[in-house]
This record gives C-alpha cells, sequence and structure tokens, in this order.
C-alpha cells in the first residue's frame, strides 16, 4: 500500500515546458511529440464521433486491438491497449512490485519507470551507463534475489540511443525468467537501423517481457493518451484484471485503429524526420556542441562549456520563442533535448542555434 510517508520522496513529473510568459505564439521542441497533427482520415473520424462522448467507450478497445494484430501480424490476446503508455508503465509497476522489492533502471532514462517504482514502494537501483548508451554488464551486475522489474527505454529518451539486437539477444538470455523486463519501445517507428528490434519477437518465447509502444510520437495522437503493450497472455489478463473499466476513450481507440493502419502517412513522417534529424545533427556538427548520434525523433547534446552554457543558451532560445527541453531533471544540467519539428521550425531552430554561437567556433 502507497502512504503519504512513501509519496514524500518522490518528485511529480515535469513535463516539457509548452509557453513562454509574454508570448502568444512559440516553437514547442520540448516534448518529442509529432510536429504534424493526425491524419486527414483520422481527423474525419474524431470529427464524425466527436457527439459521442455522452456514451462510454467500448471496454476493450477490441476494434483498436484488431487494427494493431493486423498491422504488426500479432495475436490479439497477447495486446493490451490503455491511456497512454504511461498508464502501462504504472499498472506493471502496481501488478509486480510491493516493498522490499529492487527494480533496475539504467542511468540517464526515462523519469516515470523511477516514480512509478518509488510509488509502489520499491528500492530503486541504477545501473551505469557509457557515454549515456545502457551498459547492460552492469545491469547484469546488479541483478540479485530482490529484482523484479529491469526496464530498458530502446530508443533511450532523453539520449535517442539504442541498445543492437545482438546486445539486447545476448542481455535477454541471461536474465533468470523471474525478472519481468520492460522493453520501452516509444520511438520504434524512427529506427531506421537493421541492427534494431524493439523486443517484439521475444514475446512468443518469453513470458516475462513486455513491450510497450506509444500512439503519441509518430501517429500525432499524444493528447488522445494512447498505448498498448505486447506480452505472454498471462500477463495481458493480469494487467486485465487491475486496469479501470473505461481506460481508453473512445475517439483515441477510433482514432488509433486508423492510424495504425496508413503505412503510407507513416512512412512520409518517418522520411520527414530522418531527412531532419540528420539534417540538424550536421548543422549542429559544425558549431562547438556534442552532437548524440540519437536515433528517435529528438537529438540529445552536451554543452561542451557545461552548465552556464546550457543556461545561456536556453535563455537566447527562450527570447526567439524556442522551447527546448533542458535534463536538470534527469541529472544532466550540461545537456539538452531538442525535438524535430516542422521544416520551417527546423530552419529557426538551425539559424537561432547558429546565431547563438556565432562568435564560438
Ligand atoms: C521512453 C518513453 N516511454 C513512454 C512515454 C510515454 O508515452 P505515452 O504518451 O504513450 O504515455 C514517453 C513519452 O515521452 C517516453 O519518452
Amino acid at each position: 500500500m502507497n502512504t503519504i510517508k512513501t509519496l514524500k520522496n518522490i518528485s511529480a513529473y515535469k513535463a516539457g515546458a509548452s509557453k513562454i510568459l509574454g508570448k502568444n505564439s512559440v516553437i514547442k521542441l520540448s516534448s518529442n511529440e509529432s510536429p504534424f497533427g493526425p491524419s486527414q482520415k483520422v481527423l474525419d473520424k474524431i470529427k464524425k464521433i466527436s457527439g459521442t462522448t455522452n456514451r462510454y467507450p467500448e471496454s476493450g478497445s477490441v476494434e483498436l486491438k484488431d487494427s494493431i494484430s493486423k498491422r504488426y501480424k500479432l495475436n490479439k490476446k497477447n495486446i493490451f491497449c490503455a491511456n497512454g503508455s504511461d498508464e502501462i508503465l504504472g499498472l506493471i509497476c502496481q501488478l509486480y512490485l510491493t516493498k522490499g522489492d529492487e527494480v533496475i533502471i539504467p542511468n540517464n532514462s526515462f523519469l516515470m519507470y523511477e516514480i512509478y517504482s518509488k510509488i509502489n514502494n520499491a528500492k530503486i537501483i541504477k545501473s551505469k551507463t557509457i557515454d549515456y548508451c545502457v551498459d547492460t554488464k552492469s545491469i547484469l551486475n546488479s541483478i540479485n534475489k530482490k529484482t523484479k522489474i529491469i526496464f530498458i527505454a530502446n530508443p533511450n529518451n532523453p539520449t535517442g540511443l539504442y541498445l543492437d539486437k545482438l546486445s539486447l539477444h545476448s542481455f535477454i538470455k541471461k536474465i533468470p525468467k523471474r525478472i519481468i523486463i520492460v522493453l520501452d519501445a516509444a520511438y520504434a517507428e524512427y529506427l531506421d537501423k537493421n541492427d534494431y528490434e524493439s523486443g517484439m519477437s521475444y514475446i512468443k518465447k518469453n513470458e516475462n517481457i513486455i513491450v510497450t509502444r506509444t500512439f503519441s510520437k509518430i501517429y500525432g495522437l499524444a493528447s488522445l493518451r494512447l498505448g498498448w503493450c505486447y506480452a505472454n497472455q498471462n500477463i495481458i489478463s493480469l494487467l486485465d484484471k487491475i486496469r479501470g473499466p473505461f481506460n481508453v476513450n473512445r475517439i483515441a481507440q477510433e482514432a488509433g485503429a486508423i492510424a495504425v493502419l496508413e503505412k503510407n502517412v507513416e512512412k512520409k513522417l518517418i522520411s520527414h524526420n530522418k531527412y531532419w534529424l540528420k539534417k540538424i545533427k550536421d548543422e549542429f556538427n559544425k558549431l562547438p556542441l556534442v552532437v548524440y548520434d540519437s536515433q528517435a525523433n529528438f537529438i540529445f547534446i552536451r554543452l561542451r562549456k557545461g552548465i552556464k552554457e546550457k543556461i545561456m543558451l536556453n535563455k537566447y532560445l527562450l527570447s526567439k520563442s524556442l522551447i527546448i527541453r533542458t535534463l536538470d531533471n534527469y541529472n544532466m544540467p550540461e545537456c539538452i533535448r531538442v525535438t524535430i519539428g516542422t521544416e520551417k521550425e527546423n530552419k529557426i531552430l538551425i539559424s537561432v542555434f547558429k546565431s547563438f554561437f556565432k562568435n564560438d567556433k
């Protein structure tokens, strides 16, 4: 059971800023959302059903699961849908954790793993990273009898760095089956690497793996709150027991059911992201910045001169109406994360960065 005492040691999640005082319009590159709205087909559907909000949604997200299973060729019984993948992360912790349990989370990873684990009274064990990359050896060395869950975001937020297929494979083989491995693939759609595997192929043979996915990124549905996971049927039925009866709203269910099947729309969005990810990295690499090889819809950057320079850069960006993510909360105060925007936004981003560093080559 949670006690108010437990919650005293937990800081609430701070989302990326979306407003600047005194500015009517801003360029928001702080939360890794898609810079585009939903597709026309999805929008038409949303408009069509917007007058039905007096009714509860269908409880089991049946059509949405049909679409997801069609798209990814998965058994529907292995799919669970929720109010954002965030909800799934919380439910997993609720399901498996109790006081005295340990959860292993790599350093510099998505903050919600820690928050949900702490809410459920678990002890957090941070594994090391090597130049911000997940170090699987350190995770393995951290395992003991109390370990219940290992979280890995692949690719990771806020770094955009990923664990390649071979490393993931040999890592999974070494994990005792009693430990739940959560592979958070929120940004999987953006990965264009032959040596990347979201982990979905492991579900059939590994009863302890859960792969989480989201509609908040490539599908442009962040505000509808929609996520899903793929796992062994036993896990799915346990999640079904503890979820709320109507955890996914109707608009999200119907929008998601269309979006996940629109492969051509997705292709265009991926190629926009691919082009600008490379372009911005190339431009930023000409500046005195350490630009990491992020593979999602954002770029992770370290300021060579550290925290003071980060503060000055951020002030300058805000003065130009640009909101990026500073990473103080992630214990990386010398780093920032910048989401890929529209063409217009990206051009402004590049030129504002260039002008900040113009005297500093
Ligand atoms: C790695 C990772 N996992 C999960 C989430 C949560 O996504 P959702 O919007 O589906 O709750 C995010 C959101 O930014 C994320 O970066």
